[in-house]
């Protein structure tokens, strides 16, 4: 019989990437696929929503590990899933994207010689501050095979001198996601639910440590979304490590202007709905960078850098840090008509989940 694959979940820009997966792996010729939640996010409107709304199967196993330090919540992931792979020894582990969840599987299964596939494998930001690089360039070193979405990714492991034979560019499996999803997303006009019009709004979401753990920065920040929230209401969905620091930073009245619509996080179906039908996006999120790109919607990423250079190159993103007159400046060429042309990106077509499934196989005997 075919052998056992193990496909890890832990949080929120996971559950888009493993849908289209599972659906490729689950279809004939069916591989048996054994779906693992290690609860790094583990709220309703963190997770059970994008399970409910993707059409995900309840986990067959759930670690529970909850929220901690890196550490603590990278080694109680690790102890948890050490026991589960000991116990039902796959024949391989997938791990997705760039959080704890995806460091802490794919280094107990490498250690017990388990074969580890990565999903979204080789992308870099070449900064070392971010927790997320220091998750990518381990678990890359660790994995047996790579699924890169961007040409970037494959260039930068075979700089690392990861052989080539491991590295497959299979496309984006998010983008899989959004174009099955954005139907149903648009039926439900979402931007009506919130009193606004198409292209009349934009729509705003940070929770890097970059921008929202100064108190400084983040009022700079929320102060400059005020200000521009005058001329383009702005829906705000607050994740929330972003709520406790503006709570804790006593900065909760910058909420309160009249062009702000601050919600608690939202759905998959209602977020891409807004994104959509947004004038603009600004944004520090991985995932939507690459959404908007796929859209056709201009993104004003709210960061230094991005480990994502295709959607900067080709896409509608544009790095602007939080320099509250650089983004000033971009938001007004948006509104004004004078932001970039882009371009589709290769294989970024809605079919990358059946791409992977066959690398999988050919790779593994599943
Ligand atoms: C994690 C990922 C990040 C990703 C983000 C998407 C890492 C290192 N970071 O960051 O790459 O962009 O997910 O959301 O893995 N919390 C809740 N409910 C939850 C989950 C978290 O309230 O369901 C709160 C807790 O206070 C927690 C904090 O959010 O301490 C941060 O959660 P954590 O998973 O550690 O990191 P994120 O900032 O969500």
């Amino acid at each position: 019989m075919a052998g056992l694959i193990d496909c890890v979940v832990g949080a929120r820009p996971n559950f888009m990437k493993i849908a289209p997966l599972l659906r490729a792996l689950e279809t004939p010729p069916c591989s048996r696929v054994c779906l693992v939640h290690t609860g790094q996010h583990y709220d309703t409107n963190m997770s059970d929503v994008f399970f409910e709304q993707l059409g995900i199967r309840v986990p067959d196993v759930l670690l529970e590990v909850g929220s901690d330090t890196h550490a603590r919540q990278t080694a109680r992931i690790m102890e948890r899933y050490e026991e589960h792979l000991i116990a039902s020894h796959p024949a391989g582990v997938v791990v997705a994207g760039d959080v704890n969840s995806t460091l802490a599987c794919s280094l107990t299964a490498a250690k017990l010689q388990i074969p580890v596939a990565h999903l979204e494998a080789g992308l870099r930001s070449f900064d070392r501050r971010m927790p997320e690089e220091i998750n990518r360039i381990v678990t890359d070193a660790l994995a047996d095979v790579l699924l890169v979405t961007e040409e970037s990714g494959q260039q930068n492991l075979l700089l690392e001198g990861i052989g080539e034979k491991k590295i497959h560019l299979i496309g984006n499996l998010m983008i899989d996601t959004l174009y099955r999803e954005l139907p149903r997303a648009r039926d439900l006009n979402i931007p009506a639910r919130f009193g606004l019009q198409e292209r009349r709004f934009g729509l705003v979401t940070m929770h890097r440590p970059s921008n929202v753990d100064d108190p400084a920065v983040l009022g700079r920040l929320l102060a400059l979304l005020n200000e521009i929230s005058r001329p383009l209401p702005l829906v705000f969905p607050i994740h929330p490590r972003t709520r406790a620091r503006i709570e804790a930073a006593g900065l909760a009245d910058a909420l309160r202007s009249p062009g702000i619509v601050a919600t608690d996080p939202l759905g998959y179906h209602e977020n891409l709905g807004l994104m959509a039908a947004a004038r603009i996006v600004l944004t520090d999120s991985g995932g939507m960078q690459e959404e908007t790109t796929a859209l056709g919607v201009p993104c004003l990423t709210l960061r230094e850098n991005t480990e994502r250079p295709i959607t900067v190159e080709r896409g509608t993103s544009t790095l602007v840090g939080n320099d509250p007159d650089l983004i000033r400046r971009h938001f007004f060429d948006v509104l004004e008509g004078r932001y970039k042309r882009h371009e589709m990106i290769p294989l970024w077509d809605g079919h990358a989940g059946k791409r992977a499934a066959l690398v999988l196989r050919q790779a593994w005997v599943i």
